[in-house]
């Protein structure tokens, strides 16, 4: 669950104004315990998204800080300390995430930090009062039913506290960056992960199977670290991230499952998220296409769609053929596409804005997916939702797809029930060398998974059944951009 908490809503929520009470436009405290309550009747676990960098600047805690003088202890739960020269610059030159300085001004004249928007002042992670707070909301949410947390910005809780300048421009979360290699001042520093063993203690203090996943922009080489001080599973964005290409993804399977069987864990998997372009778009870009600059720069005449969709659901079959967990983001079963050309007028991502107007932002893959072919939301709720849905979205909805074999959600729901028989035991992979433009592996099931990335179609190696194919071949031939799992 993205987060659902009181919230002005400046950036979809994650501007958390009190971390224990739902968004009243979304229901109550008891809704969502019984929706937790329901769910668990279903077989179904509930991860809420945990906010921890920051809060909103409707937070009673940012509100007593800027209601108290300068000075007094209520700022210090937050970054807030004088400009440089005369006061009247910033006390650095980080950049915010979003886009502009990661610094407000107040009206005192102290400046606040803030890594995302300037609704979302960063919480200082050196307070006991923030510690001591958090292993409280992590205790309330547990004692109301949560399998556990996805923590956002997991890499970034820790600050350099000395604010030392950067000399350079810190990055744009929607380019994938946050990885940095060698010192940073508040990416992926070592003294967060005293905080990770805090929270595991809490979440082991509770019965049954609770997780944490970070949501952290990291190196490879960095999530040891981060499970050996607590968490359960980091995000791979690899895969996110990567082009439609053989050798890269050659590359990151081999070097994600390897990396995680080194620390004795299990690796993750990811196409698709709220924060990115949605990957049946992505990938009917040509390569070297910066998908995030290309939904408002265009020229839109570039994207080939039959080409997207196709690669979209020969990468599904990649991904849920590997070991480990994979995460599915709501529509990416359906492949839904980007909803590219929202109007500008309707846009809600404050990246918008904070971009001075040069990024979209990330609202084309967050309108409401369809659940019917028709009606006022196309089934996701009884009036019309806070973005438009294009005119023939129900084309792609649950309704359109459920009864038809050759649909992206049948393909998923076949692949997830095969996933359990042949991709769930032991997680070695025996990659075989099928040509410069081919993915292919066999998992110790006998499954063997041949995903042709190139230009012509190949000859399916020798099998005694296909299981399932992204694609509708023909016959025994792996066409263009189509991944077959076969006995
Ligand atoms: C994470 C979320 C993103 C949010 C940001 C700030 O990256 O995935 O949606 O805007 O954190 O909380």
């Amino acid at each position: 669950m993205n987060p659902w908490y009181k919230s002005p809503l400046a950036d979809g929520g994650y501007d958390v104004a009190d971390y224990r009470s739902i968004e009243p436009s979304y229901g109550t405290i008891e809704e969502a315990s019984a929706f937790i309550t329901e769910a668990h009747k279903h077989g179904l676990k509930v991860i809420p998204d945990l906010v921890p960098n920051h809060t909103s600047e409707d937070h009673r805690w940012f509100r007593d800080a800027v209601a108290s003088p300068i000075g007094h202890p209520s700022r210090d739960r937050y970054h807030i300390v004088d400009g440089r020269d005369d006061g009247s610059k910033p006390p650095n030159d980080w950049t915010s995430v979003f886009g502009g300085p990661a610094w407000s001004q107040l009206p005192d004249g102290q400046w606040y930090l803030h890594l995302f928007a300037p609704e979302q002042p960063d919480l200082n992670w050196t307070h006991p009062e923030v510690r001591l707070e958090f292993k409280e909301i992590l205790r309330y949410w547990l004692r109301l039913g949560a399998d556990g947390f996805r923590i956002d910005v997991a890499h970034g809780l820790a600050k350099d506290m000395r604010y030392p300048s950067l000399g350079k421009d810190t990055g744009d979360l929607l380019d994938g960056s946050g990885e940095v290699e060698n010192y940073h001042p508040f990416w992926d520093r070592d003294e967060l992960l005293e905080i990770v063993t805090e929270w595991r203690a809490v979440l082991d203090e509770f019965d049954g199977d609770r997780m944490m996943i970070a949501e952290a922009w990291i190196p490879p080489t960095r999530v040891p670290k981060y499970l050996a001080a607590g968490y359960h599973q980091v995000f791979n964005f690899k895969l996110l991230k990567a082009p439609w290409r053989a050798s890269d993804y050659r590359d990151i399977v081999e070097q994600s499952v390897t990396a995680a069987a080194e620390v004795g864990a299990t690796p993750t998997w990811v196409l698709a998220n709220h924060d990115v372009v949605r990957e049946t778009t992505r990938f009917g870009l040509p390569p070297e296409t910066n998908s995030n600059a290309w939904l408002l720069d265009g020229p839109h005449s570039i994207l080939d769609k039959d080409a997207g969709l196709r690669r979209a659901r020969a990468a599904a079959l990649i991904m849920l053929s590997l070991p480990g967990g994979c995460y599915l983001y709501q529509g990416q079963e359906l492949g839904l596409p980007e909803v590219y050309d929202l109007p500008l007028d309707v846009l809600d991502d404050p990246v918008f804005e904070r971009s001075g107007r040069t990024r979209k932002g990330r609202d084309g893959c967050r309108v409401p997916m369809p659940w019917t072919k028709d009606g006022i939301a196309f089934g996701f709720g009884e009036s019309k939702p806070w973005l438009p849905q294009p005119v023939n979205w129900g084309e792609h909805s649950v309704e359109a797809q459920r009864d038809d074999k050759s649909s992206t959600l049948a393909l998923y729901e076949q692949a997830l029930k095969l996933r359990k028989d042949w991709c769930t035991g032991s997680p070695k992979l025996d990659v075989f060398d099928l040509g410069p433009d081919v993915v292919a592996y066999r998992r110790d099931s006998g499954l063997m998974v041949v995903a042709n990335m190139g230009k012509e179609p190949i000859e399916m190696p020798s099998h005694r059944d296909i299981l399932l194919r992204s694609g509708d071949g023909p016959g025994k031939v792996v066409a263009v951009d189509e991944t077959v799992w076969i006995a």
